[in-house]
């Protein structure tokens, strides 16, 4: 058995993808199970932690002792975030958040008309750089990469521009993650890395908040 090393802890994690609606029954949005970021929280609350869980759209089952907030939309997922952060020690990015969404959704369904459909789409805010530059910031923010090529050049870029303390990286597009019960992840600090090899999602969720609660200990002496 694990010890509590994360008693008296809170921690917010974003998971699953978020969908962007087109018209009432279409939307836009990402590959994402949700099955790492709620590996992630089922580890979290092993680890003796308060977990708050923002999932979007996902077919899973609420991790015993975790608090479950379901959003659908970016934005939502955005401001329960916002709203969780002033009490959180710990936040981990886990959801694939859809980068845009439709500039003006419409009331009823599209009709086909032989004709091109143009969307008009805005970007959505960064969740994590926003928790990661909030005047309450967490003490520790971990985001997520998922990349097809140069996993480590993008993903230290993005641990740097996005203000992150660690970085879990993955190659994608071999039809190996998405759904898939298993994942290897490259994970980057400002001034180290370490390999999680491949393994179940349910360990690697367990070996990465090892490495997270020993990064946070080292940092953090509230
Ligand atoms: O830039 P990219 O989408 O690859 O970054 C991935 C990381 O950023 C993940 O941790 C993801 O949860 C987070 N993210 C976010 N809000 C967005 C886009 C990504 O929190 N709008």
């Amino acid at each position: 058995l694990r010890p509590p090393r994360l008693a008296g802890k809170q921690i917010v994690i974003t998971a699953g993808p978020t969908f962007e609606p087109i018209d009432p029954v279409r939307f836009l949005g990402n590959h994402s199970s949700g099955k790492m970021g709620f590996a992630l929280a089922a580890a979290a609350v092993d680890a003796g932690a308060t977990v708050t869980l923002i999932s979007g759209p996902v077919n899973l089952s609420t991790p015993k002792g975790v608090t479950r907030i379901d959003v659908t939309t970016a934005t939502q997922m955005y401001s329960q975030a916002m709203q969780c952060i002033e009490a959180c020690h710990i936040f981990i990015g886990c959801a694939a958040v859809a980068d845009y969404r439709v500039a003006q959704p419409a009331s009823q369904k599209h009709k086909k008309n032989s004709q091109p459909l143009s969307l008009s789409l805005i970007e959505n805010p960064d969740i994590i750089a926003a928790v990661a530059s909030a005047e309450h910031r967490p003490a520790m923010v971990i985001g997520f990469a998922a990349e097809t090529e140069n996993l480590a050049t993008y993903a230290k870029t993005k641990l740097k521009t996005k203000k992150l303390d660690m970085i879990a990286a993955n190659l994608v597009a071999q039809g190996k993650v998405f759904g898939s019960d298993q994942n290897a992840l490259q994970v980057y600090w400002p001034d180290g890395e370490r390999q999680l090899p491949l393994a179940p999602k349910t360990r690697l969720a367990q070996d990465l908040m090892d490495l997270i609660t020993e990064h946070y200990h080292a940092k953090d002496t509230t």
